[in-house]
């Protein structure tokens, strides 16, 4: 193999309105549904998130992954032009057809490029970065914008207390190119597993082209999220210690020798057990979900763009990247920045 890949700049975008617990515990009130500030906090860690603006176009989808892509090829120092393959990972697109990806090219006017989604829900960045590392391996790319962003926002029934108190929206982008298949600064292992069997778990029933949203399912929520937290819980801290622990065996690096891990951001609770499963000290993983929430595809590259840009990531450092998704889709994936 002549060719690997390396993640060359990063960059993330979140909406301008700051919805904290108290302002959730207010807006359930409304309905007669309790929840507090420290039942959120203690749960799941999470202590605000942001929403976007609805019909704003500025903080579509694909406007907030346009401003995440800027800040990253800034940051690698290329240009649109450059970008041979655009890949977005996203279960919010703006618009079922085109792919959000055709809309982001569009306002980033990256014209040579080709471009698609991926839908693997939270899992879904891994999915693409290990995708574009695919392309730049066999010869087909050479420069590839790989997008995670969600306005989930927009899929959450707003009565339901254990969901709505979880998601938030946002947008995190990376540029991933072709390096010689021996630099230091490269895509080390992966491991991608799915379990379409617990698709129940977490799922939009209608919308699709399987039910579609007549009046009646309108009102009744069947185009919201439906989510069986409990369980999702449980299989969550299983699956993510394997995908982790598979990576490191596949590239022969002990948890010890890894200097961060950047987990998908769905509950601190669940990330302090898998820290504990891996035998990783919790200082050393990067959160950023008290102020984020869950934003599923986006938490990845947004966490790991603000721990690059803090300084906590330093160029040459072992980083190990960890998610699953609605599927139950999952995945992880280490590199040397
Ligand atoms: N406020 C107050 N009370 C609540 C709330 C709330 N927001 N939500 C639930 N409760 C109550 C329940 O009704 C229950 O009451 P009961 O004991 O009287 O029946 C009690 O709190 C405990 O409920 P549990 O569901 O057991 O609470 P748990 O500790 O499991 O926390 C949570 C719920 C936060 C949803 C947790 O299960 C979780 O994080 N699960 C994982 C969900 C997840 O990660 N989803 C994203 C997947 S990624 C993707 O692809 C998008």
């Amino acid at each position: 193999m002549k060719f690997a890949a390396s993640i060359i700049g990063t960059g993330s975008a979140f909406p301008e309105e700051r919805m904290t617990n108290d302002d959730v515990a207010r807006k359930l009130m409304k309905h007669g549904i309790e929840t507090s500030d420290q039942w959120i906090r203690e749960r799941t860690g999470i202590a605000e998130r942001r929403i976007s603006k609805v019909d704003d176009e500025a903080e579509y989808n694909s406007s907030l992954g346009a401003r995440a892509a800027r800040i990253a090829l800034e940051t690698a120092g290329r240009s649109p032009e450059d970008i041979d393959q655009i890949i977005y990972a996203t279960c919010s697109p703006d618009t079922p057809l085109p792919s959000t990806a055709c809309w982001l090219q569009q306002k980033i006017g990256a014209s040579r490029a080709w471009v698609m989604d991926i839908n693997a829900a939270c899992s879904g960045f891994i999915y693409g970065v290990v995708t574009a590392e695919q392309f730049i391996r066999s010869g087909h790319s050479r420069t590839v914008l790989v997008i995670g962003a969600e306005v989930l926002s927009n899929f959450i029934n707003w009565q339901d207390r254990t969901i709505c108190i979880l998601f938030g929206d946002g947008a995190g982008a990376a540029v991933v190119e072709r390096v010689p298949a021996r630099s230091r600064h490269r895509i080390l292992s992966s491991y991608l597993s799915s379990d379409g069997t617990l698709s129940k778990l977490l799922y939009v029933p209608a919308g699709g082209s399987a039910l579609e949203v007549t009046p009646e399912r309108y009102a009744q929520n069947e185009h919201k999220i439906r989510m069986s937290g409990r369980e999702i819980f449980k299989v969550a801290v299983r699956t993510l210690a394997e995908c982790a622990l598979r990576a490191l065996e596949q590239a022969r690096v002990p948890a010890v020798k890894l200097d961060w891990f950047v987990p998908h951001q769905a509950n601190l609770r669940i990330i302090e057990a898998v820290a504990n499963r891996i035998g990783f000290p919790m200082n050393k993983v990067i959160v950023n979900l008290d102020r984020y929430g869950n934003t599923s595809a986006a938490t990845i590259p947004t966490a790991l763009d603000e721990a690059i840009r803090d300084g906590r990531i330093q160029k040459g450092q072992t980083v190990l990247t960890d998610a699953f998704g609605a599927g139950l889709t999952a995945g992880a994936m280490l590199f040397r920045r």
